[in-house]
């Protein structure tokens, strides 16, 4: 078959990012975050007084969609691509809680999704693509050859993010934490736009008890078959 496009999908800290990057290196493909691209533009409305803790203004989200300007570049010294925000690097700035705490409200934003949907099929265009998100095998790509979705226990994917959080000096408790990923499910999956659903044909994959090893070989597996085919 050739060049395939692999579409990953699942709850947040699933461990999504790091198996999709794994995969795209030991395939040589192109790797797609697309949590990236909704974080960078909730930093925008949050320094823009567009979004906060008891405020939401969507008209004037909207308003701003064409001065939101983003793009991957490479880092050399990380191996891993870095968003940039209106030429601006703001790959740790969209990693931290103020940033999560909001992100699923802009992302609930028909038109903030329909403007980055377009970015993401415009760069999977010729294949050779891993992307993950919560709706890359429903709405992204619902053609791609591979679509996995992941899931966990909430406790184990609070672990982890909390983990992060600590390992970069983060001030904050588990269960802020925990509270924070269960509450990002609830408004992820039932939002109006493009909630997130196992997409038809995903192959489901949950990890809680499983290896990093494990779960790559088995979706290199699945990949290559549909690579050779
Ligand atoms: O994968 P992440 O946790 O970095 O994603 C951040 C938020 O963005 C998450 O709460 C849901 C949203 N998101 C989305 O709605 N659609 C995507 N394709 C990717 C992320």
């Amino acid at each position: 078959m050739g060049k395939i496009t692999i579409a990953i999908d699942g709850y947040s800290s699933t461990g999504k990012s790091t198996i999709a990057k794994q995969l795209s290196k030991a395939l040589g493909y192109v790797y797609v975050d697309t949590g990236a691209m909704y974080r960078a533009v909730t930093l925008y409305a949050i320094r823009n007084n567009l979004v906060g803790e008891d405020n939401l203004n969507v008209e004037a989200v909207i308003d701003e969609l064409s001065r939101i300007h983003l793009k991957f570049v490479p880092n050399q010294l990380t191996g891993k691509s870095d968003m940039f925000l209106n030429d601006e690097n703001v790959e740790q700035e969209i990693r931290t809680m103020q940033v999560s705490r909001q992100v699923s409200k802009i992302a609930a934003i028909k038109e903030v999704r329909e403007k980055l949907v377009a970015i993401q099929q415009q760069m999977g265009i010729e294949k050779a693509i891993v992307m993950d998100g919560r709706d890359i095998g429903t709405v992204v790509f619902p053609d791609a050859e591979l679509k996995i979705f992941m899931t966990a226990s909430p406790r184990a994917r609070a672990h982890r993010r909390y983990k992060e959080l600590l390992d970069r000096g983060d001030k904050v408790t588990f269960e802020e934490v925990l509270n924070n990923v269960q509450e990002r499910d609830h408004i992820d999956s039932t939002r109006k736009e493009s909630p997130l659903r196992k997409a038809q044909g995903a192959v489901e994959i949950d990890n809680s008890d499983m290896g990093l090893e494990e779960q790559l070989e088995r979706i290199l597996n699945y990949a290559r078959r549909l690579i050779e085919a």
